[in-house]
């Protein structure tokens, strides 16, 4: 055998392996219908079409389709063309990146923001260059943490400490020790998008004061969606200030493309000129950034599509556990239901979309842990109520047709 046959008897292996673990990969090709959110078309590998409703998309307020931001787009687009031809530091900053930062700067109230190209660049490049600026660093992670902050804090080379998930005594322990005279930073999530559930943000807090640590927290599920401008559960909670790093997307609630962090002044000027996730790639076209700023903007006070999401995620909880369906329920947006099973998940998630024009991808491997496998659900505030009901019937449909156990799981 050749070296070039080895290799790709080894790919094959791999690919093999998913297919027999039941969690190969198959991607949907849709294409959302922009004024008709959460409709979409589907398709099919035969190449026929079929209509279908999106379930499991992370556009959570259709921002994506809102007129505002889409104005604002087209008119960057006609007013400055498609890319931004550069890196931020080589001719790539425009006035649309600094408008957005500054919006992004206000929401957060901190000094300054930096927009990186997406929030898993700026988790990874941000987390992987502190130690850098802050020599010993040792960070604080929780178990759950995204994969973007894990690769950050792993990469970075420095010291790291993974605390239980949401365990602020396991977190006080490691603290304790530590040297104190050891800089030191504690990095985690406001809504874990799996499980849809809390950080304990103000504990977190609470332990940063008494070890003197710096807080990093990724609000990326929540910005656009809690607190009064959309800032996010610690905007929501009072606890804003406390925060010394925030990390949000624009891709979600924002419905457009883009991540950042907010910080203070300094720390934004350091990362700015020592992450290399910043410095060597292109800053996004500035039609992306202004429609993410029009977005940022608009949701400052656009309360009522925050609290008609809300009520389509509690609508939507309420009726799957009255029939008796083992969903998570902590409270937040995010609806996931536990099948535990990757080839049970994938059929539930083939005939809603073949028989019902539900699409919910199943979500395995390595995304959440073997056994825990689900279909999670994003109602949003374009979803209609008789979308909500059709969910529902197709739900306990199929859940009889598969024999699947109808018990409730507690928060
Ligand atoms: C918690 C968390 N952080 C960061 C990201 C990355 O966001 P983006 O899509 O902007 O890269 C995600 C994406 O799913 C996420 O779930």
């Amino acid at each position: 055998m050749t070296n070039k046959a080895r290799y790709a008897a080894a790919v094959d292996t791999a690919i093999s392996k998913l297919h027999e673990e039941g969690r190969y990969r198959t991607f949907i090709d849709i294409e959302r219908r922009k004024g008709n959110f959460p409709n979409a078309v589907w398709t099919k590998p035969d190449g026929s079409e079929k209509n279908i409703t999106v379930w499991c998309g992370n556009d959570y307020l259709g921002m994506g389709q809102h007129p505002v931001v889409l104005a604002a787009m087209q008119e960057a687009l006609e007013a400055t063309g498609a890319g931004s031809g550069g890196t931020r530091n080589i001719s790539g900053t425009t006035v649309y990146h600094k408008r957005l930062e500054a919006e992004l700067a206000d929401l957060h109230r901190k000094e300054a923001a930096l927009v990186f190209t997406s929030a898993y660049i700026a988790n990874d490049a941000t987390l992987s260059t502190l130690p850098k600026l802050l020599p010993g660093l040792i960070i604080y992670s929780d178990s759950l943490n995204h994969a973007s902050m894990i690769e950050g804090v792993r990469r970075n080379g420095g010291a790291k400490r993974i605390f239980r998930h949401n365990d602020v005594e396991h977190l006080r322990e490691m603290l304790e020790a530590d040297d104190p005279a050891a800089p030191k930073l504690i990095a985690f999530e406001s809504i874990y998008s799996m499980d849809g559930d809390f950080g304990p943000i103000e504990a977190i807090c609470d332990l940063a004061d008494e070890f003197d640590a710096l807080t990093y927290i990724d609000e990326v599920h929540a910005v656009g969606m809690y607190g009064p401008r959309g800032a996010g559960v610690a905007e929501r909670d009072g606890l804003m200030g406390r925060l010394d790093i925030i990390n949000g997307t624009l891709a979600k609630a924002y419905g457009v493309m883009g991540g950042y962090i907010a910080a203070s002044a300094k720390m934004c000027d350091a990362i700015r000129s020592y992450a290399p996730g910043f410095i060597f790639t292109t800053s996004l076209p500035p039609a992306v950034a202004a429609g993410a700023a029009a977005s940022v903007r608009h949701l400052k006070t656009d309360q009522a599509l925050r609290d008609k999401q809300q009520l389509h995620a509690r609508i939507l909880k309420t009726r799957l556990k009255a029939m008796g369906l083992p969903i998570i329920d902590h409270g937040s947006h995010i609806v996931p239901v536990m099948v535990g099973d990757p080839v049970h998940t994938k059929q539930l998630s083939d005939m809603l979309l073949e028989d019902f024009g539900i699409y919910v991808q199943p979500i395995n491997f390595p995304t959440v842990p073997r056994g825990t496998e689900r279909l999670r659900f994003t109602p949003s505030p374009v979803h209609s109520p008789d979308m909500l009901d059709g969910l529902v019937r197709a739900m306990d449909s199929l859940w009889s047709q598969c024999a699947l156990n109808r018990q409730e799981l507690s928060a």
